[in-house]
């Protein structure tokens, strides 16, 4: 039998099809806007979302037989506000995982509410792209249309309601709404109280291998698709990601390097980091995970090859970068394009170059870029490391890591071993692989882990780049510091 993964991302939806023994028959992808309103404002029209993917199915099967397609599964970009009226119609733009709008609800949550007390709600604090923050925000902001909502709902499950019309979530994806109780798996009845909404505008909550429902027959007809075929409850981008490289369980890591950067990291077992550095979600596998994210990974080096240099050529631009220069450029950069997520969770912090002297050129400046990144992503190992979790070897995944030199660099600076999947596809391949438990092609994502995700690749540290690098990010660890009071202050100019 034949199924269908679908990554909905930031800047496209991903389309692949795969079958039960792990062999991608094709992969497809489809554009859409991005639109930023206001500096730090990040909206999504989520009828481009149905429309690239009610599109791209049909391109995606052809030349296959379609009465073979046994189920759909997504990973889908979190946090994302989509609001439906009493039609089931969208009432505004979703306001994405990126938007830094939300502040002063961020402050009443943690300052006034309390951290603490948030925390032991949901297991996790506010952050400004969470959703509840958003929900707050359009209350305070757009009463009329607060006052329409009749459900909300996360990026993905916006398209699993189109699909079957069922309205459903997972608790993986939840997780980031800051309305779920995490370790209880059930909606925060207090969260809820605190937001002004009730459970009945939430959706109904599944695991993420369940199956929601199966096509609506005017769906199915428009897609050329079965109407038996099961439509699996679908995962958050990262535990998607996650299941489609293996890891779950206890105990294991992967770093994703795509327009956001994250570290996830596998557990059995609940456990919330005491300062809230890091989230403490639910797990696609039925389990829990452990997660950093920074908002502009990935995202740099396509900001700086594109919107800059104009170019690409993104690895002629890397080209130049020898193992020789590893760990001895004094150029600096911070990524934090769209403020920052974790572990510094801070809205106004911007992006810098530092450090530059008349002798430095152009690709100094694309290493800072690729090495800010890194360093970033070790802020969160480095969270981690501190709440005793061991991590000497991860998988990596996401366009970024498409690049053999982001690759080592990341690598040395967080001084780990560094695997690759065999035919690493992201949250889609963890969304088909969902769908193959929701159909009982496996009777656990583990089982399915286990039957199909191989390493394909290790990269190891270098003793001697990893001992520089370590020297480096000491000082690259002192420049946000001395910078945070300026940006607050730039920010409000
Ligand atoms: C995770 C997060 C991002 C988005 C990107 O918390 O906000 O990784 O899911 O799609």
């Amino acid at each position: 039998m034949l199924y269908i993964g679908v990554d909905l991302g930031t800047s496209a939806v991903k389309l692949l099809l795969m079958d039960e023994k792990g062999t991608i028959i094709n992969v497809i992808s489809k554009e859409y806007p991005l639109y930023f309103p206001h500096p730090g404002w990040s909206e999504q029209n989520p009828e481009d979302w149905k429309k690239a993917v009610m599109e791209g199915i049909p391109e995606l099967l052809k030349g296959q037989d379609p009465s073979l397609v046994a189920g759909i599964g997504a990973g889908g970009q979190m946090h994302g506000l989509v609001v439906l009226d009493e039609n089931d119609e969208v009432i505004r733009p979703a306001i994405l995982w990126n938007d830094g709008r939300t502040q002063k609800q961020v402050d009443y949550l943690n300052e006034e509410i309390g951290r603490d007390v948030l925390s032991g709600y949901t297991a996790n604090i506010a952050f400004a792209g969470f959703t509840a923050p958003k929900i707050l925000w359009m209350k305070e902001n757009e009463p009329d249309k607060f006052e329409r909502i009749r459900k909300i709902m996360l990026p993905k499950d916006y398209i699993n309601y189109c699909l079957t019309g069922v309205h459903c979530t997972d608790y993986s994806d939840a997780s980031g709404m800051l309305l779920l109780d995490v370790k209880n798996k059930c909606w925060s009845q207090e969260m809820l109280k605190l937001c002004g909404i009730t459970q009945d505008q939430m959706p109904k909550l599944f695991e993420s291998f369940e199956c929601v429902g199966t096509l609506l027959p005017e769906v199915a007809g428009a897609l050329g698709l079965p109407e038996t075929v099961r439509v699996a409850a679908g995962a958050g981008d990262n535990a998607a990601a996650a299941v489609g490289t293996g890891t779950v369980g206890e105990g294991r890591c992967n770093i994703s390097l795509g327009t956001s950067g994250t570290v996830f990291i596998s557990s059995a077992h609940f456990g919330v980091d005491p300062h809230n550095a890091l989230h403490s979600f639910d797990h696609a596998d039925g389990g829990y995970h452990l997660m950093g994210c920074m908002l502009s990974a990935a995202s740099c080096n396509k900001w700086l090859m594109e919107e800059v240099l104009q170019t690409k050529d993104f690895a002629g631009e890397q080209a130049k970068i020898t193992d020789d220069k590893l760990g001895c450029n004094h150029v600096y950069f911070l990524p934090y394009l769209m403020g920052e997520r974790s572990p510094i969770n801070d809205v106004y912090a911007r992006g810098t170059f530092t450090g530059l002297t008349m002798d430095n050129g152009r690709s100094d400046m694309v290493q800072a870029m690729l090495e800010g990144v890194a360093f970033a992503i070790r802020d969160s190992l480095e969270v981690a490391r501190s709440l005793g979790i061991k991590v000497t070897r991860s998988n990596i995944c996401g366009g970024g890591a498409k690049s053999p030199l982001w690759k080592k660099i990341m690598a040395n600076v967080l001084n780990i071993e560094l695997d690759s999947s065999e035919s690493e596809q992201g949250p889609g391949m963890g969304g088909a692989m969902l769908a193959m438990v929701a159909c009982g092609a496996y009777p656990t994502v583990q089982a399915a882990c286990d039957a199909l995700i191989c390493v394909a690749s290790t990269v190891k540290p270098d003793p001697e780049i990893a001992a520089r690098y370590e020297a480096r990010y000491a000082e690259y660890r002192k420049i946000y510091p001395a910078l945070k009071t300026v940006f607050k202050e730039l920010a409000k100019a």
